[in-house]
């Protein structure tokens, strides 16, 4: 069995790692005065909050902290009035940082001759608020883009998407931004419940020294747009890789084009936003076929985002920053855009793959910036830490000063390895947790604290001061330490999901009706709080996995499968995996006319890639079974089929579930076994 839960704990306790943190920023005792307050007192949280939130800039000043009368639908920083995009250039060149450089964007190609990257694009301040105020100008008078419209975005990391979000934000508009991975029906599925009339993409770009192209997936998703009756009008394509493509006049227009003819000194004041107003939707994966379209706010939001850079990441004035995620995710949006930008950060985007052209890309790329702030994820510290350590090591990365990692919990040796290759024994590490739906950083280490809070490798620090955490039982109450629980928000906090987009119902369900007569935000996660209070987040209790980090819904997987004439029936587990953590797993029974054979599972995972994406077909098994086990009412037993992938004998597994059809399972159990054999020969 994979190690789970309180194993990983134990191996973790083993090892502690005597702190030898430095203090830094905060003044430890009054630190402690307001975590201490803020747990136990409303008015102390509402002062903590109101306190950062006067460090921001406010078209008009919020008259009430937190508006908790309708629960839960909570209202932050009420009758406020601001703007992402004002805050991210306006109010960062207002301070004085209108030639300093916000973002150093570096493409994947690599000259090595010259022994450096072929593109850099460097943008001060004043730059980002120059070109996004073209793009905004563009949007507005050309397409007639007005306040409250969703545009989707389908961009890679390049520029052009914190262009377009900032360009979006300043006319008070709101973006959709779709994780290029995904296919032309999630693009299409996503466009038509935000019922977006324009799609920002760009022609290619860069990956593993290939060009991978983006547009003609675009073409199709406009496709099947229209057949579902939502009517695309325009296609933004930025020229990024130059591969042909397919032109349709009607509706596409290239991005260089689009802006040709508008004065590069053209500005568009920044519309005054309400806090409460939405800034964006992302969606995310959930335990049904369809994905939840989460919508941040605005004020909430900012001052969430300011906080957690400042406290978390400890930023100063001379940072390097970079946080290796992609923008199509959340932690792109707040941590590689909205939250760097809104504290006057230098931060580093990068176009394309880790090992490109060599498995020393990122620590080259830290050393030739000097980066002092890094921001990564398991998976990639899993990847990179299969070559040779040299290869680290040829590097000066004495800069760096704060690593952190988050999207998945960190096993000991991938810790270790971070720890003691980037973070030099001694710097703040910490694994942060959140989640889409929470739009902000909620746990980690404090750096300065160290006293107080020592660090704890793997696990994921204190929760955010200002905000409540608990590891609950089924019933709601408090687990004793070290006893596995969900892990639940107590109480709000200004970043968190307004309501799922047009559909708040199903945000109360989902979210608010765990643990019943409580409202508490139920996160989907397991966990543990130990003794001293830090929280261990063990992995996702619901049928949701974490894929390399991201997240995909079992059931999206199955449904998507179903749609193949071939298939009758599937069950998706996850399935450990050294380097991504998890990946899919297809159990698939097969319709009577159609008999197993590597082609048809070849077929099926390129069906599993125009109906979801690459992002789930390139690391997706299926395995071909005769039945899958239920139980009597019919419902499929994940957990079983776990269990047996696992390789958890029979008799374990029929203890697991009740009303188990004995002889159903054994037959399932041989024919995976069957199909587990197969998959190794
Ligand atoms: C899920 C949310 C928000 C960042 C990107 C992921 C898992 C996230 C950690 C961590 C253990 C983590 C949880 C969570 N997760 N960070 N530090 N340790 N697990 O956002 O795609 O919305 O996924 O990622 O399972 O529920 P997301």
């Amino acid at each position: 069995m994979a190690k789970e839960g309180v194993e990983v704990y134990k191996e973790f306790e083993a090892n502690i790692i005597p702190p030898a943190w430095k203090d830094r920023i905060w003044n430890k005792d009054d630190f402690k005065k307001w975590y201490e307050t803020t747990v136990k007192d409303k008015k102390a949280v509402e002062e903590w909050w109101g306190k950062w939130a006067n460090e921001l800039f406010w078209f008009k000043k919020w008259n009430k902290v937190l508006d908790d009368s309708n629960p839960p639908f909570y209202r932050w920083y009420v009758g406020g009035e601001t703007n992402l995009a004002y805050l991210d250039t306006d109010w960062q060149i207002a301070q004085g940082r209108k030639n300093k450089l916000a973002l150093i964007w570096e493409g994947e190609p690599w000259d090595e001759a010259m022994e450096q990257p072929k593109e850099v694009r460097k943008f001060t301040y004043y730059d980002l608020f120059r070109e996004s105020n073209v793009i905004s100008y563009a949007l507005r008078e050309k397409l007639k883009v007005k306040k409250g419209e969703i545009l989707t975005f389908y961009l890679p990391m390049i520029p052009e998407l914190p262009l377009y979000m900032l360009a979006t934000q300043r006319l008070g508009a709101r973006h959709s931004a779709v994780y290029s991975g995904f296919s032309a029906d999630a693009l299409a599925t996503r466009a038509i419940d935000a019922g977006s009339r324009i799609i920002v993409t760009a022609d290619g770009f860069y990956r593993r020294g290939k060009i991978i192209s983006l547009k003609p997936i675009v073409d199709e998703a406009v496709k099947i747009c229209a057949q579902n009756g939502l009517k695309i009008e325009k296609v933004i394509t930025v020229k990024r890789a130059g591969n042909e493509l397919p032109w349709n006049k009607e509706i596409d227009t290239w991005h260089h084009e689009l802006i040709s003819d508008v004065p590069k000194n053209v500005t568009v004041p920044a519309e005054k936003c309400g806090s409460e107003d939405f800034s964006y939707i992302l969606y995310t994966s959930g335990t049904t076929a369809t994905p939840k379209g989460c919508q941040l706010p605005i004020g909430g939001y900012a001052v969430s985002l300011y906080a957690t850079m400042k406290l978390i990441f400890d930023v100063k004035d001379n940072d390097i920053y970079w946080c290796t995620a992609d923008i199509g995710w959340v932690t792109g949006h707040s941590y590689i855009v909205y939250g760097p930008l809104l504290t006057g950060l230098t931060s580093i985007m990068y176009e394309g793959s880790p090992d490109y052209p060599r498995p020393d890309r990122w620590w080259s790329i830290i050393q030739r910036y000097g980066v002092t702030i890094f921001y990564t994820t398991p998976t990639a510290i899993r990847l990179l830490m299969k070559f040779p350590e040299d290869l680290v090591r040829k590097y000066d990365l004495s800069t760096v000063r704060i690593c952190h990692s988050v999207g998945e919990p960190i096993n000991p040796e991938a810790f270790r390895w971070y720890f003691r290759n980037i973070g030099k024994d001694d710097i703040v590490a910490s694994s942060t947790w959140w989640m889409t739906e929470t739009g902000q950083m909620l746990t980690g280490h404090f750096p300065g604290l160290g006293k107080i809070f020592p660090l704890k490798p793997g696990t994921n620090g204190y929760p955010f001061p200002g905000v409540t955490m608990e590891v609950l039982d089924d019933d709601g109450n408090t687990c004793p330490p070290r006893v596995r629980g969900y892990l639940a928000m107590t109480s709000p906090w200004p970043g968190m999901l307004m309501t799922l987009y047009k559909n708040s119902q199903r945000y109360v369900d989902v979210y608010w009706s765990r643990f019943k007569g409580k409202m508490y935000f139920y996160t989907g996660d397991f966990a543990i709080k130990d003794q001293d209070g830090y929280l261990w987040v063990l992995g996702r209790a619901d049928d949701v996995l974490k894929v390399a980090g991201h997240r995909i819904g079992t059931a999206e997987i199955e449904s998507a499968m179903i749609k193949h004439p071939a298939v009758a029936e599937s069950a998706c587990i996850g399935k450990s995996d050294p380097v991504k953590g998890e990946i899919p797993f297809i159990f698939t029974v097969l319709k009577q006319r159609y008999s197993p054979n590597p082609k048809l599972a070849d077929e099926l995972k390129m069906h599993l890639r125009t109906t979801i994406g690459p992002l789930v077909s390139s690391d997706a098994t299926i395995a071909f079974v005769d039945s899958v086990p239920k139980t009597r009412s019919g419902k499929i037993m994940r957990r079983l089929l776990k269990a047996i992938v696992c390789g958890a004998a029979i008799g374990d597994v029929t203890t697991l579930e009740d009303g188990v059809a004995i002889e159903e399972a054994k037959k399932a159990y041989e024919s995976v076994k069957s199909a587990l054999e197969q998959e190794k020969s």
